[in-house]
């Protein structure tokens, strides 16, 4: 047990699918799991352990923004050790050519502060995806025929943004979407010499102000969550 985390030692699988939503968490166990049980309840931030082809996965909510995952992954790493840690969530397109549904497999992940923004000191330290995971992510999403984008996200601290300059640069550099917590994962994981990844389904457009409708969701978010375990476990 950790501070956050009640699941037993060897209760958590070395490989860790981690989306924000504690609830989303729960479906994805029970759609895509096999013999899931409920590891982790303290605080509500739901986490389950199964199955999948054979391979043993948990599903563990983050909680929304990086100082909420950063708990999470910490725990997760230094207490459980798990090696593979891969965020499934949603994001704001930013680019015209993104569109509702679209997957964004997150190869940098860029911010302006982090909770590691304060041990970079001067530096601005370069969040990017582990190769392997990309590579393999990037090879299901081609072969289930999902309309993907690899590219740089932008991790931000706010939902409520209030700065449409910044989203023009963002936008001009070719920055694909925006969320609130790889950037973080992936700095923990070059820390500790794990491996990390963020598969998204974008979910709303900062550009058009579309938002996909709750009943779409579920569908749309299927697909990110086979990729995830797919990039996790290729050959499986
Ligand atoms: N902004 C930040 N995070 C998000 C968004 C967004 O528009 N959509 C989904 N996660």
């Amino acid at each position: 047990m950790t501070v956050h985390i009640g699941a037993k030692p060897g209760d958590i699988a070395q490989t860790v699918l981690m989306p924000g939503d504690p609830y989303r968490a729960k479906w994805a166990a029970e759609t895509f799991l096999d013999d899931a049980k409920l590891v982790n309840e303290v605080r509500g931030m739901l986490g389950f352990t199964g199955t999948w082809r054979g391979n043993r996965v948990t599903i563990q909510g983050s909680g929304m923004g990086m100082p909420s995952l950063s708990i999470y992954a910490n725990e997760l790493i230094t207490s459980y050790d798990a090696q593979t840690l891969i965020r499934i969530g949603s994001c704001g397109g930013m680019q015209s050519h993104v569109s509702l549904r679209d997957i964004i497999i997150a190869m940098t992940a860029s911010t302006i502060t982090s909770p590691s923004s304060a041990i970079m000191k001067e530096v601005n330290f370069a969040p990017c995806a582990d190769f392997g995971l990309l590579r393999d992510a990037v090879a299901a999403a081609e072969t289930r025929g999902s309309k993907t984008h690899v590219g740089g996200i932008y991790s931000s601290d706010v939902f409520y943004a209030e700065r449409p300059d910044l989203d023009e640069q963002l936008v001009r550099h070719g920055i694909l979407g925006v969320e609130m917590e790889a950037a973080e994962l992936y700095t923990l994981a070059a820390r500790h010499g794990r491996r990390a990844l963020a598969v998204l389904t974008v979910s709303d457009h900062l550009g058009t102000g579309e938002a996909l409708p709750s009943e779409d969701r579920e569908r749309s978010f299927g697909d990110m969550v086979e990729i995830a375990l797919a990039a996790a476990f290729p050959g499986a």
